[in-house]
């Protein structure tokens, strides 16, 4: 099936929600949690992983320790070093099972595919969000089980080439546990269904926040090609990481997807631009973003996010309905208030990013499917409409956004010369 032909109603996801019976009496209702997972079977289960960064060394230790035969048997990576030190560091952390070799660690913009091809069984996704869509796919195709971290793509055509794999990816019945990982968090989970079960009666407004200060900067060395250079701080580039809003904000546009039962704004419109992080260094992306969604039932959802120093911090959520108000706060605040009725999340708490290879793991152990493709897929898009009403400074619909031809693919992946894209100006950056 071509990327062309995958209905528009998948972005809606309201046909999957009609059938679905609302989540009645959930307070009395026992929370959904899952029990800790053994290994069903002696068989080994291979991992691959392709991205050997920070996030890619976690999710593997995590595969490694969600059940114990489970093996590393392949890494790989744009850059030798950053391949060979994940391997090596997981090697000490798990002696006996990594058993990465130098023939199965490679390096390129080719390695996924050297990885994928390795004889393994799942695979990591975990390279900038650039190449998520072309790893997915080739993942996908070769049948093989996925982690794959957030966000799912940087542009709208990257969107459709995961929906065309997500769409595949059921058809083989191929687990797929995507990185956003408030959603395997017991608390969150809790107080979502509670949500989902309509104590705050009709949501009217969701206020979300992901304000931090700056990140991580590799700076340049003299000997680092354009390409290189910007690969090492793929951070900065919206070609590689679609900007911090799709990067990093995504988590809370996720939240804010997940109040609203994965229902997607018709619109939005958006602020933003760059005041601190203006200089070479920081590539084209913003330092700040102001979103705001509007539904169909003419309700919004405001989104803040920034990266500057100095600055109030916090990844917060006020969603307010017809009968109460939810108060999430990431420091660890869990509460509804509703009438009467406060309620705060005191059941145990858990290791969100070990959750999800333990779900994984048993998952594939059983023989049972979890695909977190739809969600993944529409919370990334979400993420990409809001910077692109930022970035030309005009209301863009939902369906101007899934259809938008804009293509941030480079011309060739060659460690050469690659001039920094110009850095958007609203008004003046045309919507394409
Ligand atoms: N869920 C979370 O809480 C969370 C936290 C951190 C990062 N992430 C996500 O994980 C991903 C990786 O982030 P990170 O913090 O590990 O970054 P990182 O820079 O530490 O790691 C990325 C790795 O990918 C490699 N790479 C670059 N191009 C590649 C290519 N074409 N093929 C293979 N490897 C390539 C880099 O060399 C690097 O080693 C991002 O999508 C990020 O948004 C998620």
């Amino acid at each position: 099936m071509s990327v062309r032909d995958i209905p528009l109603s998948f972005a809606t996801r309201r046909h999957f929600l009609k059938g679905s019976a609302a989540v009645a009496g959930a307070l009395a209702a026992p929370l959904i949690i899952p029990q800790s997972v053994h290994a069903a079977s002696d068989d080994v289960i291979k991992v691959g992983l392709i991205g050997c960064g920070g996030r890619g060394s976690g999710a593997a230790a995590q595969a490694l320790s969600a059940d114990k035969n489970v093996h590393l048997v392949a890494v790989g990576d744009a850059f030798e070093d950053r391949a060979k030190s994940a391997a090596s560091s997981l090697r000490e952390q798990f002696a006996g099972r990594v058993k990465v070799t130098p023939e199965t660690t490679f390096v390129g913009f080719d390695a996924y595919q050297k990885v994928i091809h390795a004889d393994v069984d799942v695979v990591i996704l975990t390279s900038p969000p650039h190449f998520r869509p072309a790893h997915l796919k080739a993942a996908v195709e070769a049948g093989k089980h996925i982690f794959c971290e957030k966000p799912m793509a940087v542009d709208a055509p990257g969107v459709r080439s995961v929906m065309a794999s997500v769409e595949e990816a059921k058809k083989k019945k191929l687990n797929l546990v995507a990185g956003f990982c408030w959603r395997y968090d017991y608390a969150h989970r809790a107080t979502f269904q509670l949500i989902h079960s309509g104590i705050l009666g009709p949501i009217t407004s969701h206020y979300s926040t992901y304000n931090t200060g700056g990140l991580w900067n590799h700076g340049r060395k003299a000997e680092w090609s354009d390409m290189e250079w910007q690969c090492r701080n793929w951070l900065y580039f919206t070609w590689l990481s679609g900007d911090h809003i799709v990067e990093q904000a995504v988590h809370s546009i996720d939240k804010v997807a997940w109040a609203h039962k994965d229902e997607m704004p018709v619109r939005a419109i958006a602020h933003g631009g760059r005041q601190v992080r203006t200089g070479p260094a920081y590539g084209n992306i913003f330092d700040h973003f102001s979103v705001v969604y509007e539904y169909a039932d003419n309700t919004r959802a405001f989104l803040y996010c920034r990266q500057q120093d100095g600055c109030a911090s916090g990844v917060v959520d006020y969603i307010t309905g017809t009968k109460g108000v939810c108060n999430l706060h990431s420091g660890g605040l869990y509460q509804i208030k509703a009438g009467d009725m406060t309620w705060s999340y005191n059941g145990p708490k858990n290791d969100m990013y070990q959750t999800e290879h333990d779900e994984l793991f048993a998952a594939i152990r059983a023989g049972k499917v979890i695909n977190d493709g739809v969600r993944m897929t529409t919370s990334t898009l979400m993420a990409i409409l809001g910077r692109m009403a930022a970035y030309t400074g005009r209301m863009i619909t939902w369906e101007e956004a899934l259809n938008s031809k804009e293509d941030l693919t480079p011309p060739s992946y060659q460690w050469g010369t690659l001039p920094t894209p110009p850095v958007a100006m609203p008004g003046k950056t045309k919507f394409a």
